[in-house]
């Protein structure tokens, strides 16, 4: 998977949705993206607005039975077309992710290390001493300061910080030249929490990312670009510089609003329902600019300006 371009991700018109009894909930609407060669992309968002759902889609590990269109394409290989044994090479060689909450996922009574050498076995077919090898370089790798030691661990004797450091490790497992982290920081008190953002700042030196997190801060810290994402659509998206200092969706200034230094004012009113979203702008019911047209029709994702998107029509 190391070859020119490696690590170049093209999302196209991608949707997903749920039958959920009669209803369909659309959880991901038509969905363009792009995470370039080496560079970090931060999907933001408030809860519930889509983010897990698209980054399980690009691994398709959402249940067979959810509704997908448009392309995922991945050096080249658009991943909806494939079989489930190419996709499984993609998983963890190609692609790693780190799934939300999967701390939990963690064996309590199999060692961290037998648990990442299992990942490395799985993706690199080394056994034994090379399998044991490699699962100690991966824990050096993410930080863990004694790492043979740490190879004999058990989860509980780690904290929530080392265990969020051993889930990384596994998705690096693969040698995969593109992370998917999702919410990878959730439930971390601060101090942890910026050491584990700097450790995917490392990693994405060296790969490309896709960063989905509800924490605009840590996504500023690390992130080349920013897209921002409402209601399962992609809202406004630019360079991380250029979306802080001059953001054009009311919705991305009602984020940066709310972060602490900027005197913590949160967004009124609630997201819409992804199952009978408003026809206009999803965002108009809490927009205080809001138009009598914006109630009506629905906006398009416009390029404004070289690389910088936004989904509005009375935008800065
Ligand atoms: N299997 C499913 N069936 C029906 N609806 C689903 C399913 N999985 C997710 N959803 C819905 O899709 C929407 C998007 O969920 P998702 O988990 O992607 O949100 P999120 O942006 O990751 O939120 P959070 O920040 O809380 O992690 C939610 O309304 C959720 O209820
Ligand atoms: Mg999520």
């Amino acid at each position: 998977m190391t070859k020119t371009g490696a690590g170049v991700l093209h999302i196209r018109n991608l949707s997903v949705s749920f039958q959920s009894g009669h209803e369909l909930v659309r959880a991901v609407n038509t969905v363009n993206l792009t995470v370039k060669p080496g560079e970090i992309l931060g999907l933001i968002g408030e809860t519930g607005c889509g983010k897990t759902v698209l980054g399980m889609a690009i691994l398709r590990l959402l249940h067979p039975d959810t509704l997908i269109s448009g392309e995922i394409v991945y050096n080249g290989t658009n991943l909806l077309a494939l079989g489930e044994e190419e996709m499984r090479q993609i998983r963890g060689g190609g692609i790693g992710m780190v799934l939300q909450n999967s701390v939990t996922s963690l064996n309590p009574v199999v060692t961290i290390g037998r648990q990442i050498a299992e990942s490395v076995e799985l993706h690199q077919g080394c056994t034994g001493d090379a399998a044991r090898s490699e699962a100690v370089r991966l824990l050096k790798e993410v930080g863990i300061s004694d790492p043979e030691t740490g190879y004999d661990a058990y989860p509980h004797e780690f904290s929530g910080g080392m265990n969020e450091r051993v889930m990384i490790a596994m998705a690096l497992a693969g040698n995969p030249s593109f992370l998917i982290a999702d919410e990878p920081t959730t439930g971390l008190d601060t101090p942890v929490k910026n050491r584990i953002v700097s450790l995917l700042q490392d990693i994405g030196r060296k790969r490309s990312m896709l960063f989905i997190t509800h924490d605009l801060a840590a996504a500023a810290r690390i992130c080349d670009r920013i897209a921002v994402m409402y209601c399962g659509e992609i809202v406004e998206c630019g360079s991380t510089a250029d979306l802080l200092s001059g953001p054009l969706h009311p919705y991305t200034r009602g984020l940066i609003g709310s972060l602490p230094q900027r005197g913590f004012s949160p967004i009124s009113g609630m997201s819409p329902s992804l199952i009978n979203a408003p026809p206009g702008c999803r965002f108009s019911p809490r927009c205080d600019r809001c138009h009598e047209c914006c109630r009506e029709h629905h906006p398009p994702l416009q390029e404004i300006s070289n690389g910088r998107y936004v989904r509005c029509l009375f935008h800065d």
